[in-house]
């Protein structure tokens, strides 16, 4: 893992756009997206940037299990907003949170993933140590799947909502075994509330606890975190 330590989340949006802009100029198509507060500064330059995506794909992490694409507090929606608005992709794909037969959208999810090799994957990281909507206990083998959220997740996401109680309980999310698939992978997180998660992550054991820490497994990753992030390593 090559981990790098800034000041604070703009700074760190600034390397991540470097992430971004390397794999670009290197070829890259398929850009694997993530939701949440923290790619936000990543996604701030890349939208100042003279990138052109039009004709490239974007593959999304994971959505809320229904709702709309336009609702407000949907993944799909948040990515409008943050980012396709101003850098358009040729094809962008989130999964379908309206699609109430879960089985039909894990299979169509995984079909997209799998015709679109992801070059390079952006996460966040879950104060649980959770990537995409994989909570702990997962079974890294797994592909697209639907998952209950957890307390932790539903508490953590409610600041999004106008209260807890509105939060969805379900998601569908890539699994750690799409995302171990990406050919880079860049995770970013900021914050004191993200340091235990980074701590395990980085120099845990390997295990379904904390997610996260299957990144270990994989030879090209790119974790950028900030002072407060890095201060129990
Ligand atoms: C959500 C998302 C994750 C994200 C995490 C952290 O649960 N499904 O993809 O990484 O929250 O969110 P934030 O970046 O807002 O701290």
């Amino acid at each position: 893992m090559n981990v790098i330590i800034v000041k604070d989340r703009a700074e760190g949006g600034k390397k991540g756009f470097e992430v971004f802009e390397n794999a670009y100029r290197n070829g890259a198509q398929v850009f694997g997206l993530a939701t949440g507060s923290t790619p936000v500064t990543t996604y701030e330059q890349l939208t100042k940037s003279d990138l052109d995506f039009s004709q490239m794909t974007s593959v999304n992490l994971d959505e809320y299990v229904g709702l709309a694409p336009d609702h407000p507090q949907s993944y799909h929606y948040f990515m409008q907003k943050h980012l396709f608005d101003q850098k358009p992709f040729a094809q962008s794909y989130v999964p379908d949170g309206l699609n109430s037969d879960a089985a039909a959208e894990m299979k169509r999810y995984d079909q997209i993933i799998a015709d679109n090799p992801i070059d390079l994957q952006i996460l966040g990281l879950g104060q649980n140590g959770h990537i995409g909507f994989n909570e702990p206990g997962t079974d890294p083998a797994l592909g697209t799947h639907k998952v209950a959220l957890t307390e932790s997740t539903i508490k953590a996401n409610s600041r999004f909502f106008d209260n807890e109680a509105e939060v969805p309980r379900y998601a569908y999310s890539m699994g750690i075994a799409s995302i171990l698939k990406s050919k880079h992978i860049l995770l970013e997180a900021y914050g004191p509330e993200k340091a235990a998660a980074v701590k395990a992550m980085i120099e845990g054991p390997v295990t379904t606890d904390v997610p996260a820490s299957f990144l270990q497994r994989h030879d090209q990753v790119t974790i950028i975190i900030d002072e407060a992030a890095a201060s129990q390593l």
